[in-house]
C-alpha cells in the first residue's frame, strides 16, 4: 500500500543512487512546489544541494524573510539568497505593457539564475517542482496563450542539466502532506498561488517603489484579516491591486487626491475559471478601514466583482 513515509524512503534512495557524489542546484520561489522538492531532495543529499532563492523585489511584506528563515536557519542548506532589486526595478522602469513586464521580469530571472549557477561550477542536476497535472496539461497544451505564463520548462537550452523532478507523479494535496511531513510550515505548505512576476503586474502599469509599497502593505494587512477571519483556506487567491489612476476623498477639512486599491478574492478549482469570493460585507469593512488608515497614498478600497471570464484573476 501507498504511504507517504514510504513514499519519502523510496524518493529519497533514488535520489540518491542517481546523483551519487555530483552537486544539484535547485531555484527556490518559496512556492509551495519548489518548497517541497528542495525539502525532498536536501533529506535525500544534504550539502550536495545549492539552493539559489531570487530576490526580485516583487514579492510579498516578509515573503523574502521566511523563505531565507526556514531553508537557511531551519534546514540549514546551501543557501544563496540574490538580492537584484535593483537590477529588476531599472530594467523595469518606464514599463506599463503587461506582457513586456513579464517578459523583463522572465528574462532577468533567468540571467540572474544563469550567473550564479556558474559560479558555483560543476553543478550537473537541476531540481524542478513539477507536478503530475503540470506534465498533463503541457502534454496537451493546444488552449491559446492568453497571457504568457505557466512557465513550464522555462529555461534555456544552454542550461542544459539533467532534471530531478521528484513530485511528478503527485498532485497538489499530496504535495502539501509531503511538504508537511517533512517539516514544512503551514504558511510554505498552504500558500495562496503567486504569479513569476509577483507584485509586478499588481501595480498595474509602470513600476515605481513607492507603487510597490502601496501594494505590499495593503495586502498583508488583506492576508492579516483574511486569516483572522479563518478564511485562508477556503479562498483560492486573495490580493490587493494597485490601479494607475488617483480619485477625490476627503481628510479632516481637506480635499485629498489619492490612489485606491482593488481588492481581488476569488473561488477556484485550478485558477483556469473563477469566481469572486463573497467574502463578508464585516470582514471587507474592516480591510478597507485598516487599508485607508495604515497605508498612505490611499483615500478609496473597492472589491472586484466579476468572475473569470470574462475578467482573468489577475489585473494584467
Ligand atoms: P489569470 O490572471 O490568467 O491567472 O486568470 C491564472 C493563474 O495564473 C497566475 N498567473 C501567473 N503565474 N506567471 C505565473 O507564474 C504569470 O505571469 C502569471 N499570470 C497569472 C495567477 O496568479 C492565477 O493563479
Amino acid at each position: 500500500t501507498w504511504t507517504m513515509e514510504h513514499f519519502i524512503d523510496e524518493k529519497v534512495e533514488e535520489i540518491r543512487n542517481s546523483v551519487g557524489d555530483r552537486k544539484v542546484l535547485c531555484a527556490l520561489s518559496g512556492g509551495v512546489d519548489s518548497s517541497v522538492a528542495a525539502a525532498l531532495v536536501h533529506k535525500a543529499i544534504g550539502d550536495q544541494l545549492y539552493c539559489v532563492f531570487v530576490d526580485h523585489g516583487l514579492l510579498r511584506k516578509g515573503e523574502a524573510e521566511e523563505v531565507v528563515k526556514t531553508f537557511r536557519d531551519e534546514f540549514n542548506m546551501n543557501f544563496i539568497k540574490v538580492d537584484a532589486k535593483e537590477r529588476f526595478l531599472n530594467k523595469l522602469e518606464g514599463v506599463s505593457d503587461p506582457e513586456k513586464k513579464r517578459k523583463i521580469i522572465g528574462n532577468e530571472f533567468i540571467y540572474v539564475f544563469e550567473e550564479e549557477a556558474n559560479k558555483l561550477k560543476d553543478i550537473s542536476y537541476l531540481v524542478q517542482g513539477t507536478l503530475y497535472t503540470d506534465i498533463i496539461e503541457s502534454g496537451t497544451a493546444t488552449a491559446q496563450t492568453i497571457k504568457s505564463h505557466h512557465n513550464v520548462g522555462g529555461l534555456p537550452e544552454r542550461m542544459m542539466f539533467d532534471l530531478i523532478e521528484p513530485l511528478n507523479t503527485l498532485f497538489k494535496d499530496e504535495v502539501r502532506r509531503l511538504g508537511s511531513e517533512l517539516g514544512l510550515s503551514d504558511a510554505i505548505v498552504w500558500r495562496q498561488p503567486f504569479p513569476g512576476p509577483g507584485l509586478g503586474i499588481r501595480v498595474l502599469g509602470s513600476i515605481t517603489e513607492e507603487k510597490l509599497e502601496i501594494v505590499r502593505e495593503s495586502d498583508a494587512i488583506l492576508r492579516d484579516e483574511i486569516k483572522k477571519a479563518g478564511l485562508d483556506r477556503d479562498i483560492w487567491q486573495y490580493f490587493t491591486v494597485l490601479p494607475d489612476i488617483k480619485s477625490v476623498g476627503v481628510m479632516g477639512d481637506a480635499r485629498t487626491y489619492d490612489y485606491c486599491v482593488a481588492i481581488r478574492a476569488v473561488t477556484s478549482i485550478d485558477g483556469m475559471t473563477s469566481d469572486w469570493a463573497r467574502i463578508p460585507w464585516d470582514v471587507l469593512g474592516k480591510i478597507s478601514t485598516r487599508i485607508v488608515n495604515e497605508v498612505d497614498h490611499i483615500n478609496r478600497v473597492v472589491y472586484d466583482v466579476t468572475s473569470k471570464p470574462p475578467a482573468t484573476i489577475e489585473w494584467e
